[in-house]
């Protein structure tokens, strides 16, 4: 019979090799994007690295990418018509995701990135993706802090995979909420926020003009959509 020192030593080797094996398979999926295309999205990069070489902001978190299926099951569980959208992604890093949803027909596509090694880095990609010619629009992509950016009028998809800790989300949200004033459209936020970074989404929750959307099952519990105003149908573009 196993001893009770055996099952713990047998419990440590099976969560190491599990985390192994699961942390040969999400890399694996991450650098799928750039093996079919050529370019460079993948890798996590912590935030104390990006400072190391940017002025980042204090509010900023570190570099990774979202999962290229994800965001096609997200995109098609939204109840909106892209084409009618701004899509705007809110801390694009090397861009993928803008890349992404640039092979979508939204009305206009920008990604806004604060760090300048990430952003050159988008630029390079741009080049390479252009080539391909899969993009439907030519996306626009800028080097700064999301914070001061004037968002379009038009109704606007906004997609926010963990960029900035919860006094900045806060930011975010009031300037959200203050653009629907100026200009009421409907506004949708959606968020990919990990369960140990969710001081962000309670923002967002506890603000009175955002409204959750509850998608598909089939999503991420980490993926959270809220919006602002009523619902498409009721909105012209
Ligand atoms: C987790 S990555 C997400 C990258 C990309 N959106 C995606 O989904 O693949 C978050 C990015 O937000 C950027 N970021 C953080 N604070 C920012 C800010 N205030 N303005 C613009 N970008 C910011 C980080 O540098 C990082 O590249």
């Amino acid at each position: 019979m196993e001893s009770i020192l055996g099952r713990i030593h047998r419990k440590i080797y099976e969560n190491k090799l599990s985390r192994k094996i699961h942390g040969a398979f999400r890399r694996s999926i991450d650098g799928r994007f750039d093996r079919q295309y050529g370019v460079d999205t993948a890798g996590r990069i912590p935030v104390k690295h990006l400072r190391s070489r940017d002025n980042l902001p204090e509010s900023s978190w570190g570099y990774m990418a979202t999962p290229p299926g994800e965001f096609d099951r997200l995109i098609h569980a939204l109840p909106i018509q892209t084409r009618d959208y701004h899509f705007i992604d809110i801390g694009s890093g090397k861009a993928r995701t803008t890349f992404m949803a640039a092979m979508y027909d939204f009305r206009s596509v920008t990604g806004i990135e604060v760090s300048r090694a990430l952003y050159d880095v988008s630029l390079r990609n741009a080049m390479i993706m252009r080539e391909h010619g899969v993009m439907k629009c030519e996306p626009e992509l800028l080097n700064m802090d999301a914070l001061e950016y004037d968002l379009p009028k038009g109704p606007l998809l906004l997609y926010a995979y963990n960029p900035f800790k919860r006094k900045a989300m806060e930011r975010f949200a009031g300037q959200v909420a203050e653009a629907y004033a100026t200009s009421p459209r409907h506004i949708v936020l959606a968020c990919r926020i990990p369960d140990r970074y969710a001081v962000g989404v309670r923002v967002l929750e506890d603000h009175p003009m955002f409204k959750e959307i509850v998608l598909s099952a089939s999503l991420p519990k980490y993926i959270r959509v809220f919006e602002i105003a009523e619902t498409p149908s009721r909105h012209d573009a």
